[in-house]
């Protein structure tokens, strides 16, 4: 098969990445980043797995030692200046060049902003994960009433400012989601779906250690399945939270909340619905992309 096209780089997409987070210099410290040749780069639009995608690859480089730590991982989000271990920004992560490879490093920029060592000298790998937009926006509200100070009030105020409107961070779901899913088919991405990760765990894990070229035993296997159980990482993320201050903590309860699929049920509307349905239907007409909603 031939290789997908590669996705024009750093086009300009309104800027509409995360105004508070994001700024021109982190943009440019991850084009330029030295990506190396077995980089593990998770990329994925928030509130779509991007810990528990971080947590497996971390586990799986580890053989399934969840005492795993060597280097800034979703466990070790806590332990810090939030700033220094945010996935977003990646360029200011400690001591990048000492940590271990192969490193798994998380980002939640478009397909078009990761570093050109990735996308124009075929450095490194990139695991995506989609999750259905309407989880995704659930997910944001109550990841963001626990952070951010002037979050949205109502969950309503939330998806429009998150879910419909055309300045949503990070180039909207839309634009995010279509940029990797069109990538699916390269050799460097390994495009999966939450919804898939959840209802057969098992399958994710195997899929992403071969991926990463590691394949495990079925003692390390059946290890890493129960570890990354949302329960499992629930009591992990906690305890390192708990030695942490306070606003940390909170990070964590919101950053591992429930983890199920069709939460959105019991919070849109039936007209917010209809109006969402309509809008994924346009934007996502001919994509190919099958997602599961419940
Ligand atoms: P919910 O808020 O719907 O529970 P991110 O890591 O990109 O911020 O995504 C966070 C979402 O992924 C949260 O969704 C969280 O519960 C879910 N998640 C994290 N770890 C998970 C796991 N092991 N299994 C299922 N979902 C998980």
């Amino acid at each position: 098969m031939a290789e997908t096209p590669r996705p024009a780089q750093y086009v300009d997409i309104g800027g509409t990445m995360w105004p508070t987070m994001v700024t021109e210099k982190t943009l440019k410290a991850i084009r330029d980043f030295d990506v190396w040749d077995d980089d593990m780069w998770i990329a994925v639009y928030p509130k779509s797995g991007t810990h528990w995608a971080s947590e497996i690859c971390n586990l799986i480089k580890y053989s399934g030692n969840s005492q795993h730590g060597h280097n800034p991982s979703p466990m070790e989000f806590f332990s810090g200046n939030p700033s220094q271990h945010s996935p977003t920004l990646v360029s200011e992560y400690n001591n990048v060049s000492e940590w271990e490879s192969p490193r798994v490093i998380a980002t939640h920029v478009p397909v078009e902003y990761l570093p050109r060592k990735i996308l124009d000298e075929g450095k490194g790998k990139v695991l995506s994960v989609i999750r259905n937009p309407k989880d995704t926006v659930v997910s944001e509200y109550y990841f963001l009433k626990g952070v951010k100070p002037g979050a949205p009030e109502t969950f309503s105020q939330c998806l429009v400012e998150n879910g419909t409107s055309e300045h949503a961070p990070y180039n909207t779901w839309f634009g995010h989601v279509l940029g990797y899913w069109g990538q699916r088919h390269h050799r460097q991405f390994l495009v999966l779906k939450y919804e898939d990760m959840k209802r057969d765990t098992r399958g994710a894990v195997i899929q992403i250690a071969d991926f990463m070229g590691r394949p495990l035993s079925d003692e390390a296997l059946d290890k890493i399945v129960d570890l990354v159980q949302v329960d499992s990482m629930k009591t992990r993320f906690k305890t390192a939270g708990e030695s942490q201050e306070k606003e940390n903590k909170k990070g964590a309860k919101n950053i591992l909340r429930k983890g199920v699929v069709g939460d959105w049920k019991t919070h849109f509307s039936v007209a917010e619905n209809e109006a969402f349905d309509a809008l994924y239907r346009q934007k996502m007409a001919g994509s190919g992309l099958e997602l599961q909603f419940e």
